[in-house]
């Protein structure tokens, strides 16, 4: 009987963040996409699974603040504490990575310089608010306040739970900072941004023809993004921030979403130096597959940002994104108010 060709199927699983443990939801994703490539590798298939924490942002930052400690030392006790309770559910990893590694900062300089080359990055003013006492630029979940349409009390930054009202932070009433109490002000810092629409043409048929994703996906992505002109993508963040700082623009670092999906590729370089494979036979080359397995929370992020990048830089695109739903509890959210927040272990 002829053999069938044995196929060489990169695999990840999103990459969960270093600032919570893992809870049932992410045990959702792991262990379906292990199953996957345990049954590719079955198949006799050439089949890695590659994953890793991602570890940059604010969230980090200010927990480690808060702790008392450094972000370096608060993100390696997270991943032991990831990887105690991947084991435990036997999620059999080939790599698994941290976004904070040498290979993925230099892996993200070369992806910044090919989108420098390609004209694809762009500058303006951004007025955000600003806590003077904590001395950071507040995302909108760090900011309270009273909501300028129905009047309640402690609402956050970006929507209000009472009414539904969505709205920016600057439109709050009695805004204040959750993380000092302190009433924000308004303050302007340049950022850097991705010219997403330059690459509106290649995005809408990649996403719309080449099947990588569920039709209702790409009909989704169609109504609600395809169907405008692409808005710049913030890449940016301005100090302090805990990330890796720009080279060609010292004082401003890679926003989290530029770094961690290129821990995809650090992983699989790291992967390779110790597999004797070369990593361009994984990500330059057509005849690999790459699958993605995520939650519909991230999709844009994946359809549009991450195969813009990859675009640009003349890597692979993915195979496959495969989205899965979320996860609820008594048809809910999991919460840890309510109780229902389950964590893996
Ligand atoms: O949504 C999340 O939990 C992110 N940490 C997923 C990152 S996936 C990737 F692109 F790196
Ligand atoms: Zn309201």
């Amino acid at each position: 009987m002829p053999m069938s060709p044995r196929r060489r199927i990169l695999v990840t699983s999103a990459l969960p963040y270093a600032n919570g443990q893992i809870h049932l939801g992410h045990l959702v994703e792991y262990i379906q996409t292990d199953i996957f490539v345990r049954f590719q590798k079955l198949r006799g298939h050439h089949a890695i699974y590659l994953c890793a924490d991602d570890t940059h942002g604010t969230a980090i930052m200010i927990r480690a603040r808060a702790e008392n400690r450094t972000e370096q030392d608060l993100i390696a006790s997270m991943r032991q504490s990831h990887l105690n309770d991947f084991q435990g559910f036997q999620i059999d990893f080939d790599h698994y990575s941290s976004t904070d590694s040498p290979t993925n900062r230099r892996l993200c300089s070369e992806l910044w310089t090919a989108l420098r080359t390609a004209e694809l990055i762009t500058s303006r003013e951004v007025r955000q608010l600003y806590d003077p006492v904590a001395g950071v630029f507040l995302a909108d979940r760090f900011v309270r306040g009273t909501c300028p349409k129905c009047s309640a009390s402690d609402q956050y930054g970006d929507t209000c739970e009472q009414c539904g009202a969505t709205y920016t932070p600057t439109d709050l009433l009695n805004p204040k900072s959750t993380l000092s109490g302190a009433t924000p002000v308004e303050r302007s810092a340049e950022h850097l941004f991705l010219k997403l629409e330059s690459l509106h043409a290649f995005l809408e048929n990649w996403t719309q023809s080449s099947g990588v994703i569920p039709r209702e996906v790409a009909r989704y992505l169609l109504g609600n993004f395809l169907c405008d002109p692409l808005r710049d993508w913030d890449l940016s963040r301005p100090a302090p921030y805990f990330g890796f700082e720009i080279p060609d623009a010292p004082g401003h670092y890679w926003y989290v979403w530029f770094d961690a999906p290129i821990g995809y590729i650090a992983a699989t370089s790291e992967w390779c130096d110790t597999h004797a494979e070369s990593l361009d036979s994984w990500w330059r080359d057509a005849t690999a597959e790459i699958h993605h397995f995520i939650g519909k929370d991230i999709i844009y992020f994946h359809t549009l940002f991450w195969p813009a990048m990859l675009h640009a830089a003349g890597l692979s695109l993915p195979t496959k994104v495969r989205i899965h739903g979320f996860l609820t509890v008594n048809g809910q959210k999991m919460s840890k108010s309510r109780g229902t927040f389950i964590m893996a272990r």
